[in-house]
């Protein structure tokens, strides 16, 4: 047994670990005691962020760029590496495109999940970690808990849900495989370095980039998406959560489905929500600078108000998100002033 503990390979695969949310788990996986293969296409991401994962954490993730959908290359690099689980972030997110390039998502998000599952069956490796949205539920009363009805609104969504689906069709087949379905809520701030962070192409879609960039002085004023939603201040409610909390519940899943074999599903969030209003406040407060803003109409598509029961994963994980927005405010504005332009 303790030989057994010896040689357990501690090397795990993070697709899409360059990005926003992967780059943050690599650094959080590496104070775990693993080595992260980051595996990436770089469509939405900057080879650069290796460097400053390794300056954080003092040690560099091992590199492959390349495509999840591209079989042969994910057959190689599970036979040249002893893998010991997989955690999936590479997908598209952006809720707009989806709806004008739906094929264009469920190739990446769906199929790609599929090519990769597949690879990882041929190869003797049954631990996964998916990262889900908390939009699979849709337009559903808060707080969210994990056994809420699912009615997604949008490609995107629903890409997520049949991902969730077929995984659990999957799990049932092979019920050796562990297999962990994370409902990430609003994910937003940045390393405490403020070496890595987010850097949307273009203009963001979403608040926490875009009120950043507002502070900094790359854009002048934010449009508040509608404030006669039924909320305290009228405006849009949300779970935002910090990414390094985010990292360090990637860690406790990945523990989880290395020990046992099933299907957990998950919410990851703070069980909070606040405000645009509150958010704009906050990061006023952080940064020193006003946050200009005029108010627009409603964004189609947006709920009023949504934040997860997060009591699931504190059972079942351990896990608590423990930073606070203020600290989410705080930090993106570290990253946002040292890294203006990103990478
Ligand atoms: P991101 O775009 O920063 O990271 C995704 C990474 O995957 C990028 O580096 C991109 O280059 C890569 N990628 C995309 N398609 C790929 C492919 N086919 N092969 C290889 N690499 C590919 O986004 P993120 O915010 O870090 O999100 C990570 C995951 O979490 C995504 O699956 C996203 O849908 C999900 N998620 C994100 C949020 C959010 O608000 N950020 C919320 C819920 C769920
Ligand atoms: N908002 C503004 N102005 C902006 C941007 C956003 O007022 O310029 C408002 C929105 O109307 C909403 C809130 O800020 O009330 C948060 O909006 P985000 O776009 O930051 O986040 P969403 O909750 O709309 O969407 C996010 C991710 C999705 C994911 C979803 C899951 O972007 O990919 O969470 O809940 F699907």
């Amino acid at each position: 047994k303790i030989l057994g503990i010896v040689r357990m390979s501690k090397t795990i695969l993070v697709t899409g670990g360059a990005g926003f949310i992967g780059s943050h788990t690599c650094v959080a996986l590496i104070a775990a005691g693993y080595a992260p293969l980051v595996l990436d296409n770089l469509g939405n991401s900057d080879v650069r962020v290796l460097d400053r994962v390794e300056r954080i954490a003092g040690q560099r993730p091992g590199w492959i760029e390349g495509d999840v959908r591209d079989r042969a290359l994910l057959d190689r690099v599970f036979a040249q590496h002893r893998i010991a689980g997989v955690i999936h972030f590479a997908g598209l997110k952006a809720v707009g495109d989806s709806v004008t390039d739906p094929l264009g998502y469920y190739d990446n998000n769906v199929h790609g999940t599929w090519v990769l599952t597949q690879a990882m069956e041929a190869a003797g490796v049954h631990a996964l970690v998916f990262s889900s949205s908390a939009t699979v539920y849709g337009e559903t009363d808060p707080p969210i808990a994990e056994d809420a009805p699912c009615h997604p609104t949008n490609p995107y969504g629903r890409s997520k849900r049949i991902v969730e689906e077929t995984l659990g069709d999957w799990q049932l087949a092979r019920p050796h495989w562990s297999i962990a379905l994370l409902r990430y809520f609003n994910p937003v701030g940045a390393h405490e370095s403020g070496l890595i962070g987010e850097h949307p192409q273009g203009q963001p879609n979403n608040l926490m980039p875009f009120v950043a960039q507002v502070a900094v002085g790359l854009r002048e004023r934010l449009v508040v998406h509608g404030n006669d939603y039924p909320t305290p201040d009228g405006t849009g409610v949300r779970d935002y959560v910090h990414v390094m909390d985010l990292a360090e519940g990637h860690v406790a899943a990945l523990r989880k489905v290395q020990q046992a074999p099933g299907l957990l599903t998950l919410n990851l969030g703070t069980g909070v929500g606040h405000s645009v209003l509150q958010v704009v406040q906050a990061f006023e407060r952080a940064s020193g600078r006003a946050i200009p803003y005029t108010v627009g109409p409603r964004r189609p598509g947006d709920v009023p108000a949504n934040w997860a029961d997060p009591s699931r994963a504190a059972e079942v994980l351990g896990w608590r998100a423990r930073r606070g927005l203020d600290a989410m405010c705080v930090d993106s504005w570290r990253w946002q002033q040292g890294n203006p332009k990103g990478y």
